[in-house]
């Protein structure tokens, strides 16, 4: 997949996407990540990207003739181009799953008080949010979509890593789960994980994800 970052901030993505299972798949070309400074696309001397909202108001807004040049030179028709705003539908791992089927994810990351409106009703195929709070620029969100999504492109997860029995791959939350020691301090690990009996094991598992999911999350069932 390729995934191409426009950005006030390149050097916030110097470092967490540059280790572990993301750094594999950059190596290993499943994930092909260009980071791109919106400045790059702003042409007056002193690379102006915002400017006052009309009407009044505080803060600044990211003007759209950047944007839009910078969407114009990266894009392709496959592309699909997402803003991150708080305004956007909730991200979630179904929406993950569904931008595993893409080809190329253009993504424009936020910052003031967001963006100039004709960027997201002409430009912009998907708005997304990650999570019903405000952070100061949209670098961390970008980065949670690209983590998120990056872990579920075929090849990437080893069998060590694998993603079908994890938290909402099944609509569910993950069942408890238990390493050695077998009894720490008296906490003893459930009989049955040790019994040995695969079948009484996966009915196990299957009960406790739907226990914990009843009890935490009853929005998920
Ligand atoms: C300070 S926020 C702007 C908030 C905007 N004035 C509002 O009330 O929705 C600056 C940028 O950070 C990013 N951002 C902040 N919180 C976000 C969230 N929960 N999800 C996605 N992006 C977010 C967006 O790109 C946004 O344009």
């Amino acid at each position: 997949m390729k995934v191409d970052v426009l950005t006030l901030f390149p050097a916030m993505f110097v470092g967490p996407l540059d280790e572990s299972i993301i750094k594999r798949a950059r190596e290993t070309q499943r994930l092909d990540l260009r980071i791109h400074n919106l400045r790059d696309y702003a042409h007056d001397r002193h690379k102006t990207v915002d400017d006052r909202p009309f009407g009044g108001g505080p803060g600044m807004l990211l003007k759209p003739e950047p944007i839009f040049e910078a969407v114009e030179h990266l894009g392709r028709p496959e592309s699909r181009v997402i803003l991150v705003s708080p305004s956007g539908r909730t991200f979630n791992q179904a929406i993950a799953r569904e931008l595993t089927q893409l080809e190329h994810l253009l993504l424009i990351s936020g910052h003031y008080e967001g963006f100039d409106d004709r960027i997201r009703e002409q430009l912009a195929d998907d708005e997304l949010s990650v999570g019903d709070y405000v952070l100061t620029n949209g670098a961390l969100p970008v980065m949670v979509i690209i983590d998120a999504v990056t872990r579920l492109l075929p090849g990437v997860l080893g069998d060590d890593e694998s993603a079908h029995e994890e938290s909402f791959s099944q609509g569910l939350l993950e069942y408890p789960q238990y390493t050695r020691p077998a009894d720490f301090r008296g906490m003893k690990v459930p009989e049955v994980l040790l019994s040995g009996n695969h079948a009484e094991i996966a009915r196990w598992r299957a009960e406790q994800a739907h226990l914990r999911t009843r009890e935490r999350r009853p929005d998920l069932l």
